[in-house]
């Protein structure tokens, strides 16, 4: 082991604060000093000299940002204080009732009342203790009262330093709150080598910054050009701060990047006024923002009025009005979706709105089109509302020559050229070709995404190729591929044919609610793939249950009770079961519910040889049936299954008078209750 000296010491301690210096300046201030070569120089001497004398390389040591620590899984930790959420306002009206509140609360002469506006950040929040002016954990929002510990990919975060830059009013505990962020520009690059690379683009910056924060391996996190900005604060101590002004200062000197456009307002009028200033500039900002945020400036006053339970009183998320553009209709076209159902797309002279570009935007389907009364060539309104899929508002009818042309639901899916219809109950049209390849490429992406399968690694742009080229022809030929049969792909490398393949094979244990999602019934969701799992325990027992069955389960209405019941006659659809087993996926069987099992309460015991079943299987299915197995006869024995040559537990139980039955008994009470011997 290497002897560390007084010099040594202070000199990784000279490049430590020389990189924080430059980090700084990088990330916080965008104002570098040093080009990006001279900056690696510095990095490499200190990552050396950390090499040859581990004793160095301390928690907030700038390398420990490069990420590499692999986690199993995240660790729970509670808030000291809960970090609450926002009551909104979303108009003018709204914000004025905040404020009559905060003055009725806090008692005080309306002159005396001062707020702060600031931009409503739209990424993932986190807390971010800081112990002794030391980086010491970082952990997500969560549900408020517990947090996921994510420090290492914290870390990696350059604008989130890991000491705190200024000593002076450095306090012993600090919980600096505020946004994981991604800017507009740095989303737009990311999706777009995301798309080159085949993977799958994210719907906007606040996924892809979640899904980066909860990364387990935290060289992923280090790969996206994440940011951070500051605006709270938790448990403090050892320094006083006594109002949101205050706050923002100290913050920036400590390192942070503070919210951009920030007002002291000295009344209501001046809020109102900074509000229209930010929305009226919310494009020229480098992150997306949904609204403003309106706090009470002095902590004092915030105390006075208090907080409820999930929201404070002393402050307001005051929301943007949803952005909504004029511009032409081009074309009318239709998407099928993967229940086979026909979304009518109004195709849009492409117009920003809210900092997007789009070019087309839902029609949602053919009541909604006739209500609108949405034509080819109309000039309409269309609004965009956070991350929801553009819509149409209205048409401008003033605007209409009479060339206009109106579109009609096609007759034949504009895929695959079978027939469509429309059930009289519901909305949706739909393809009747269960085989419709549109429906493959809908569906594969819902049988790969995180709530079904959840096979990471495998973007949905490359399920897609594999289906256009014959790769694949289903969801089930995932199971049978090969990393030879990846490779003939373009642009695929090894690493990545590899990744998939081990992205595949992680995904054949789902759980049984998973894999019931995974199926893409019309109208089985989340919440109802949950439900089946709970109600019967495995997949073959619910392909046995007829409609009457589904509509005696709560929350299951007939329309959902056909569409499952229909789901498992499909031929297409058992075969497609049979093939997923076949390629490994296990079926899981999960108990229900114990007193709602048909042996709740009953105590089995088993002797002597069973020639239908090993004794193994015996208990496992008792058990699924909520009986419990004992080993020996007691008073609380209610069965004694006696197979070939029983010993004296069989005498024991004639003694007690406990009720005795044979293997048959016990194989017809098996299949009674839908699971059969595995012999079967
Ligand atoms: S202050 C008591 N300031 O909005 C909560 N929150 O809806 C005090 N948020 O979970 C939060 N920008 O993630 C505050 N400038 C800002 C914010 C902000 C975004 C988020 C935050 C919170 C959510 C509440």
């Amino acid at each position: 082991m290497s002897k560390v000296t007084t010099l040594l010491v202070e000199e990784a301690e000279k490049l430590h604060r020389l990189i924080d210096y430059h980090n700084h300046r990088y990330f916080v201030l965008d104002d570098p000093e040093i080009s990006d070569a001279e900056y690696d120089r510095l990095f490499d001497q200190l990552i050396q000299l950390e090499k040859d004398h581990p004793e160095l390389r301390t928690s907030d040591s700038p390398t420990q940002r490069i990420g590499g620590a692999v986690l199993k899984s995240f660790k729970s930790v509670p808030h000291r204080l809960p970090m609450l959420s926002l009551n909104k306002a979303n108009e003018e009206n709204e914000f004025l009732d905040f404020h009559r509140r905060i003055l009725e609360l806090s008692e005080v002469a309306e002159d005396h009342i001062e707020y702060t506006i600031e931009p409503k950040y739209d990424g993932l929040a986190v807390e971010l203790i800081y112990e002794k002016g030391i980086l010491t954990t970082g952990l997500t929002r969560g549900d408020g009262t517990m947090g996921e510990e994510v420090t290492s990919n914290l870390k990696t975060i350059g604008a989130i330093p890991l000491r705190l830059q200024s000593e002076d009013n450095t306090p012993s505990l600090l919980e600096v709150r505020g946004e994981v962020l991604l800017s507009k520009n740095d989303f737009e690059k990311l999706n777009e080598s995301r798309l080159d690379k085949g993977e799958e683009a994210f719907a906007n910056p606040r996924n892809a910054a979640a899904g980066a924060v909860r990364q387990l391996n935290s060289a992923v996190t280090a790969s996206r050009p994440l940011d951070f900005v500051a605006y709270g604060i938790g448990i403090v101590e050892g320094s006083k701060i006594d109002s949101q002004n205050l706050l923002w200062r100290y913050l920036y000197r400590w390192g942070f990047k503070t919210p951009e456009p920030a007002y002291l307002c000295a009344d209501r009028n001046a809020v109102i006024e900074k509000y229209h200033r930010i929305l009226a500039n919310r494009e020229s900002h480098s992150f997306e923002i949904d609204g403003t945020v309106v706090k009470l400036d002095n902590f004092a006053l915030r105390k006075k009025v208090g907080e409820l339970s999930r929201s404070p009183r002393w402050a307001v998320a005051w929301k943007f009005p949803p952005s909504q553009e004029q511009t032409a209709v081009e074309d009318i076209i239709v998407s099928v979706g993967r229940t086979g159902a026909l979304t009518p797309i109004a195709i849009l002279k492409p117009v920003r709105v809210g900092g997007v570009t789009v070019g087309r935007a839902t029609l949602h389907n053919e009541d909604e089109l006739k209500r609108k009364d949405v034509r080819i060539g109309d000039t309409v309104i269309i609004q965009r509302a956070g991350d929801v899929i553009p819509e149409v508002v209205k048409v401008i009818i003033g605007r209409r020559t009479g060339d206009e042309r109106e579109f009609l639901m096609p007759e034949k899916c504009p895929i695959c050229g079978a027939g469509t219809e429309r059930l009289e109950v519901q909305a949706a049209t739909r393809c009747t070709n269960v085989a419709c390849p549109a429906k493959q490429k809908e569906y594969i992406s819902h049988f790969i995404s995180r709530a079904a399968m959840d096979i990471d690694g495998l973007g949905y742009k490359i399920a897609e190729q594999m289906l256009d080229r014959g790769i694949i022809k289903d969801a089930a030929d995932l199971y049978f591929l090969t990393k030879e049969n990846l490779l003939d792909m373009e642009r695929m490398g090894d690493k990545l044919a590899q990744n998939i393949i081990e992205a595949i094979d992680k995904s054949r244990h789902p759980s049984l609610k998973s894999l019931i999602f995974a199926l893409g019934i019309p109208n089985v969701g989340g919440h109802l793939a949950a439900v089946l799992a709970k109600q019967y325990g495995s997949i073959d027992e619910i392909s046995t249950k007829s409609i009457e069955d589904f509509m005696s389960v709560n929350e299951i209405g007939p329309i959902v009770a056909k569409a499952i019941s229909d789901y498992f006659q499909e031929k297409k659809n058992k075969e497609f079961l049979i093939r997923l087993k076949a390629g490994g996926v296990s079926f899981p069987f999960e108990k229900k519910r114990l007193s709602e099992l048909p042996l709740s309460g009953k105590t089995f015991v088993l002797t002597g040889t069973l020639s239908l079943f090993s004794r193994e299987e015996a208990k496992e299915k008792l058990e699924l049936l909520g009986a419990k197995v004992s080993s020996s006869v007691s008073n609380k024995t209610d069965f004694v299954i006696a197979g070939e040559n029983p010993g004296s537990k069989l005498a024991k139980a004639r003694q007690s008078g406990v009720s005795i039955r044979d293997e048959s008994w016990l194989k017809e009470l098996f299949e009674n209750n839908g699971y059969l011997p595995k012999k079967y």
